[in-house]
């Protein structure tokens, strides 16, 4: 596995980010953070809920047109950032192996435990490959990977959306800037559509994904010697209309004294306080294809599920205009 997150780099990262973060006004957490082994099992878990429409949607577009999106690429080289399982990943693999085109995978996630289980499953089914599993920060380490080839970037499962507007500009600039003309961005994106569908895709009756919000609390109380009570905290899920985004919470349900003793910090949440963990932003054609434009993108062809609930942008890494 190439590695660009030791233990040391992760350990600065986490205390910076909550040593910044829970000492705001309001106090937020950066949602990477969820993903430790429980982490991913929960979000494994989310995908298969039948509010959680994303995934099956996303699935949906992919068997319908993965043999179009192949044939355009061309791409002898797949890098996926934020890989998780791989799940739907296969249906890429196989239609590229299908072109005759495919030599390498890159799949790129922060969780080493899910990367290397699914570097694992996929070394069987395809003994041929050149499987290169890159532990690494989407948002910091693009310029790191490795470049061979003719390249599709994968971007699934609409975490794109997780990134607020400005660090997604940021993201898609250095995006661009580490793929040559020609090579491609297969980007998946949730769309903007009935209020309702979408708070109960992050607010589940079972309450998985109540859980997986907690967990962040988890994973500082373990990796920081913190001591959140996370069932003190409710799960909010709420839209914001004029940004078109879901905001996650955890709302305290009692005034709490935390201390989080690696960071020597101690934070006082009131009853009824709202950390904030996550938005998922859901897009519009106009918007997503200006964003993907002005990063220096063209859109090639644009997939979508006959409900129009989510979408599969399939962009070009655009020649510099001079
Ligand atoms: N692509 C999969 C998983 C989506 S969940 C799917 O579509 O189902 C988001 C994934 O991104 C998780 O596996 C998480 O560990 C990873 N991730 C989140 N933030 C990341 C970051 N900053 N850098 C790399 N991976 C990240
Ligand atoms: N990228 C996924 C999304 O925005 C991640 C996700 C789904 C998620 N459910 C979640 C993240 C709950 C945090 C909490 O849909």
């Amino acid at each position: 596995m190439i590695d660009h997150l030791d233990e040391d780099y992760l350990r600065q990262a986490l205390e910076h980010d909550v040593r910044i973060g829970l000492t705001a006004t309001p106090k937020w957490l950066p949602p990477k953070w969820f993903y430790d082994e429980a982490g991913g099992e929960l979000f494994s878990a989310i995908t298969r809920l039948p509010e959680y429409y994303p995934t099956r949607r996303e699935l949906d577009i992919l068997r319908r047109h993965v043999r179009d999106i192949a044939a355009l690429s061309r791409a002898d080289t797949l890098v996926e950032l934020g890989s998780g399982t791989s799940e739907k990943t296969v249906l890429l693999l196989d239609a590229l192996t299908s072109e005759g085109t495919l030599l390498a995978y890159l799949p790129v996630d922060v969780d080493v435990v899910t990367l290397e289980a699914a570097a694992a499953r996929l070394a069987v089914r395809y003994p041929q490959l050149d499987l290169r599993p890159v532990r690494a920060d989407f948002e910091r380490h693009l310029a790191l990977l490795p470049r061979p080839g003719r390249r599709m970037v994968a971007f699934l499962g609409g975490t794109i959306g997780n990134l607020p507007p400005a660090a997604r500009e940021v993201f898609l600039k250095e995006l661009r800037a580490t793929l040559r003309p020609g090579e491609t961005l297969l980007l998946g994106t949730d769309l903007v559509k009935d209020v309702g569908r979408l708070v109960a895709a992050y607010d589940d009756a079972l309450g998985v994904t109540a859980d997986f919000n907690r967990n962040v609390l988890r994973v500082l109380n373990r990796e920081l010697a913190a001591d959140f009570r996370p069932e003190a905290f409710d799960h909010v899920v709420l839209y914001d209309e004029d940004n078109e985004w879901i905001e996650m919470r955890l709302r305290a349900t009692r005034t709490m004294r935390i201390a989080i003793r690696a960071l020597g910090l101690t934070v006082v949440v009131r009853a009824g306080e709202d950390i904030r963990t996550e938005i998922s932003a859901k897009f519009r054609e106009e918007g997503l294809a200006a964003e993907l434009t002005r990063a220096g993108f063209a859109v090639a062809r644009r997939y979508t599920d006959p409900a129009g609930d989510y979408a599969l942008t399939l962009a070009i890494a655009a020649h510099p205009v001079s």
